[in-house]
């Protein structure tokens, strides 16, 4: 309205001097009669409008006529811009209606117009890369008033469009009256100081109304005489990011946890055993030496015989503790034949009967990749008998161009994976197994139903990587299709801790 009125003021002056000077005027002046007869042209409208024939007493051309109708028809000036060839024109028209016509005073706008043209270009293309940037991107004005946006921004406040939020304090968006407080402290401090803040972690309320964690920056948007106008800030969402680090905390604290108890179930087992064969090893000892001096060398006899076969009990038992800290096959023969050795000897004295197939052909693969297979494939077994009661366990390895992949399925009771999120922390196989696989570059999928047997997935690429010391040929006796089934006898289970 303001505007309308300064305009028609200024109209009525350029009036009164072009109506006293209409033909010194350099810009096109028209005078245009109620039914669009021209009456009157100066120069300038003559050379600067050749494109609309215009002749005095002839009819204008539509694009003058139709709002001189207009303006007359109601009494009020307009501004009208019309192009001519190249070049683009203002005119204002300004009606006389008792004397039945409008003057017309025309202005070259061409260079404004092209100017606006420009910028408008320049602020889609600002907002296009704004809103393409993931974090949310948002400007305020000196009394921390919103003068725009980008779409990340607009979605985390829950409005539908820029202009929605233009002229909005953070008062009026979803945000609580502590937090819009406290977004508004950060404004007057960047605003005040004239320095950027960075990285501040605050939680806020999203649009839908969930909590979630930001990342804040917030730098000073200045004039072009360095004045601070505002303040420019930008946050990223990083409620996922801490989540997933404190998951990774936990996690990475009972792994801590499972090894120390590893560590002392071997410790307590070394030294069980190693105690008893010094204890044993003594008695039998100070036995032959009884039998040596009161010359029954047929007794001492018996007792060395025992003696040899409690050393030799106990170094079994040694070497089965080395084996499940890690089966030397797997550094020495590679991971199908540590396999098999390690069916064979959850088979000796269990029920459960293992169907291993392996169809690797020649591919090497990495120490690392063998080891993550030779744990998984351990951990899924042990699960499959401790808590699926498996009769039958059928683990496949095989290997395409780019991954080797280990399939163990079992008939046992089954359970429901989706159940076990969030489950005691002391659980930890399946997870741990997911991070292997996930370290390796590789996927890991378990699919399980009650009383349909649990099936486990994994596929790890094989590194194209050179080989480093302590990486693993598959040998020649493997390369062969290779099968191996093994009946368990009864009572003995993988120990607790040997998966992970
Ligand atoms: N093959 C399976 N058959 C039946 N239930 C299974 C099987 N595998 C896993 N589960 C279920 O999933 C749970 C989680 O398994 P996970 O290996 O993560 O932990 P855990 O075996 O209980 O303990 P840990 O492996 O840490 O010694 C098990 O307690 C069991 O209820
Ligand atoms: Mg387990």
């Amino acid at each position: 309205m303001k505007s309308t009125r300064r305009a028609s003021r200024r109209a009525e002056a350029e009036t009164q001097d072009l109506s006293k000077f209409p033909s010194e005027n350099p810009n096109p002046v028209l005078r245009i009669a109620r039914d669009g007869t021209l009456l009157y042209i100066n120069e300038a409208g003559r050379s600067l409008l050749p494109q609309w024939h215009l002749e005095v007493s002839h009819a204008s051309p539509p694009v003058l006529r139709d709002p001189v109708f207009q303006s007359m028809g109601t009494g009020t000036t307009q501004e009208v811009d019309l192009e001519h060839g190249e070049r683009v024109y203002s005119f204002f028209v300004a009606p006389i209606v008792a004397a039945r016509y409008a003057n017309l005073y025309g202005r070259d706008i061409t260079d404004r117009r092209q100017a606006e043209v420009a910028l408008r270009d320049s602020r889609n293309m600002l907002q296009t890369v704004l809103d393409l940037i993931p974090s949310a991107v948002f400007w305020k004005d000196r009394d921390s008033i919103y003068l725009g946006g980008n779409r990340s921004w607009l979605e985390a406040t829950g409005l539908k469009s820029s202009e929605g939020v233009v002229g909005k304090s953070d008062y009026d968006l979803p945000w609580k009256k502590e937090q819009a407080d406290s977004f508004r402290e950060h404004d007057r401090r960047v605003i005040e100081s004239g320095i950027p803040e960075y990285d501040i972690i605050e939680p806020y309320l999203r649009g839908d109304g969930t909590h979630a964690w930001a990342k804040t920056t917030k730098v000073p948007l200045r004039d072009a005489e360095g004045n601070v106008v505002g303040v420019l800030g930008s946050y990223e969402d990083i409620t996922e990011r801490q989540l997933a680090e404190e998951r990774m905390r936990t996690f990475s604290h009972e792994i801590i946890a499972a090894r120390e108890e590893e560590r002392r179930l071997v410790s307590s087992a070394l030294h069980h055993d190693v105690g008893s064969l010094a204890v044993g090893v003594s008695a039998h000892l100070n036995a032959i030496e009884g039998d040596l001096r009161s010359g029954k060398p047929g007794e001492a006899l018996k007792w060395t015989k025992r003696t040899r076969r409690l050393f030799n009990e106990s170094v079994a038992r040694l070497k089965e503790v080395a084996v499940q800290l890690r089966p030397p096959e797997l550094d020495v023969l590679g991971l199908c034949a540590a396999l098999r050795q390690h069916f064979s000897q959850v088979t000796k004295h269990g029920r459960t009967r293992i169907h291993f197939r392996e169809i690797l052909g020649r591919r090497r693969m990495s120490g690392d990749t063998a080891t993550t297979l030779f744990r998984i494939a351990q951990e899924t077994l042990t699960n499959a008998i401790t808590h699926g009661e498996a009769k039958h366990v059928n683990v496949f390895l095989s290997a395409s161009k780019k991954e080797v992949k280990l399939t163990v399925r079992d008939n046992g009771k089954g359970f429901s994976p989706s159940g076990q999120t969030g489950q005691a922390t002391s659980r930890m196989g399946l997870r741990v197994m997911k991070e292997m696989a996930a370290a390796s570059g590789g996927g890991f999928k378990i699919h399980s139903r009650r009383g349909k047997g649990t099936t486990v997935r994994v596929s790890l690429p094989y590194e194209t990587a050179a080989l480093r010391p302590g990486d693993v040929t598959v040998p020649k006796e493997t390369v062969a299709r290779g099968e191996t089934t093994r009946s368990a006898g009864r009572g003995s289970r993988p120990r607790k801790g040997s998966g992970a």
